[in-house]
């Protein structure tokens, strides 16, 4: 056992921030003596002094031999790997690593359809041939979940020369799908599981959360440190344990997609978010999942509104008493709160609460708005969340027929037909990437292949990926959610006049 007390990097960072001498080094601000008055006047002076390189004392992030490596054999210990990378360019650069460490240009790898863009990006780096499985997906609240152990099997009973599988654990709205099984799937077909946990960094640390992805049996896992404990944005970790990944080829990998400047500032609050975690974690997260449950509680309570829980809103699956399998345990810490009940969507709500009722969410969709508590939330921030709703509520009084009027334009109608179409990948995302591409209106792209992504909000899972053929079906789809207020997302004109497409 190590004493989790320590901050070796915040330590020697400290030291060098402080011993007096001449800086003839990067960054040019030189220990902030040229740094813009106006940037001291916001951030003060001290901050720029611990903007250092990677002098001697202070380690090397692709060689780590000391400060650094004595902060990441911490991080693991409390994070319960074998090996941990500090990350200075988000999950995104971890993500990218994870794929380009297990599949080469050609290698097949299995992953939900409604992943995140980083993983789209390593399909690109890599040359990796996605094999995707649709997610669950409730129609009634038009939220993607997890993939299911099923889906999955069938994926792999298709494609056993896969190299790895890949899922999104928790997602963006906290939902937790059957990892255990996931992975002891993945691996009776000898495939590394590969987790996308950028939102699940804080489950170690509190028996009510969710099982963290390494002790229900994965294999690698990339957390957004910065998302939901107390680190600087973009202070992520990639953790392996097991050995079925090749610990050399990450370490090569991250250096292909991190900058050779790691900023000190990132890396040491990462040592210290997680020393603070591994001394008062299980306290800090009682407290977060106490002031969760209170807003729960409260908001659910306010008649038009409701929140999403384990058993979800009278949806097929909960009215016919059957647990989704993209739906077994829940992130009570991540607040999703329907308001289609007061006639409004989501978008509607969100620019009221943020403009006049002074809260701001994490992220708005059609018929719902997501907040994320954490360690750093306040009673009086709750306070504030509950009296802005009960505001809205009274302002946009519950309206019967508004949320059904949402529902029955609910695009779950056509996503039912949308995915009977098979397997529509044409040449791989690399392949699309290089390609000599084209803008065309998009009535003129039926048949042609798609070189972007394009990915409408809800229910946040791509229509079509770099590499696909563009179906009537799929831009039908796209045309009725956009009808019924939803964005799209990924493509450079989310408008949807035009779609960029492979030249023929
Ligand atoms: C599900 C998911 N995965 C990965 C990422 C990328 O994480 P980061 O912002 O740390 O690069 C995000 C970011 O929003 C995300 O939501």
């Amino acid at each position: 056992m190590l004493n989790q007390n320590q901050t070796p990097l915040l330590d020697t960072l400290k030291a060098c921030a402080e011993r007096p001498h001449a800086p003839f080094y990067t960054p040019g601000h030189k220990r902030g003596q040229g740094i813009s008055q106006s940037l001291v006047d916001v951030f003060g002076k001290t901050v720029f002094q611990a903007d250092l390189p990677e002098l001697t004392e202070l380690d090397n992030l692709f060689a780590a031999s000391g400060v650094i490596q004595q902060a990441q054999q911490l991080a693991s210990e409390a994070f319960g790997s074998s090996q941990t990378w500090f990350l200075v360019n988000g999950s995104t650069c971890g993500i990218e690593a994870a794929i380009l460490a297990t599949c080469g240009t050609g290698d097949k790898i299995i992953l939900p359809r409604n992943v995140h863009s980083s993983a789209i990006a390593g399909l690109v780096l890599s040359g990796a041939i996605p094999i995707f499985v649709n997610p669950e997906y409730d129609s009634v609240l038009d939220i993607a979940h997890s993939i299911t152990p099923s889906n999955l099997e069938a994926a792999l009973r298709q494609h056993p020369d896969a190299k790895a599988v890949f899922m999104v654990y928790p997602t963006y709205y906290g939902v937790c799908g059957d990892i255990r099984a996931i992975a002891s799937l993945a691996h009776q077909y000898n495939m590394p599981l590969l987790v996308d946990e950028a939102h699940g960094a804080h489950f170690a640390f509190h028996p009510q959360l969710p099982i963290p992805a390494l002790a229900a049996g994965a294999d690698l896992t990339v957390q957004s440190i910065h998302k939901t404990l107390g680190a600087l944005t973009q202070a992520s970790m990639l953790h392996v344990q097991g050995d079925r990944i090749d610990r050399e080829r990450i370490s090569k990998a991250l250096q292909l997609v991190q900058s050779t400047s790691p900023s000190y500032l990132l890396l040491a609050s990462l040592d210290t978010a997680r020393q603070q975690m591994a001394i008062y974690g299980k306290e800090l997260m009682s407290r977060t999942l106490q002031l969760a449950e209170e807003a729960r509680t409260r908001i659910s309570q306010i008649p038009g509104l409701s929140v999403l829980d384990l058993t979800p809103n009278p949806s097929p699956q909960a009215a016919s008493g059957v647990k989704s399998l993209g739906f077994i345990a829940l992130d009570r810490t991540r607040l999703t709160v329907t308001v289609s009940g007061l006639g409004l969507t989501g978008f509607a709500a969100e620019e009221i609460l943020d403009q006049q009722l002074g809260v701001t969410a994490e992220f708005a969709s059609l018929q719902h708005l997501t907040f994320i508590i954490s360690l750093g939330n306040t009673q009086q921030d709750i306070e504030q969340l509950v009296q802005a709703f009960t505001k809205l509520a009274m302002t946009s009084p519950p309206k019967s027929e508004a949320f059904l009027g949402i529902q029955e334009k609910s695009s779950h109608v056509l996503w039912d037909n949308l995915f009977m179409m098979g397997d529509a990948m044409c040449i791989s995302p690399r392949e699309a990437f290089f390609a000599a591409t084209e803008i065309l209106p998009i009535q003129e792209t039926t048949e042609r292949i798609c070189a972007e992504i394009v990915c409408p909000y809800p229910p946040g899972i791509p229509v079509l990926m770099p590499g696909e053929i563009i179906t009537h079906t799929a831009l039908e789809y796209l045309r009725q959610i956009q009808s019924m207020g939803g964005f799209i997302s990924g493509c450079a004109d989310s408008s949807l006049s035009t779609l960029k497409v492979v030249k023929i």
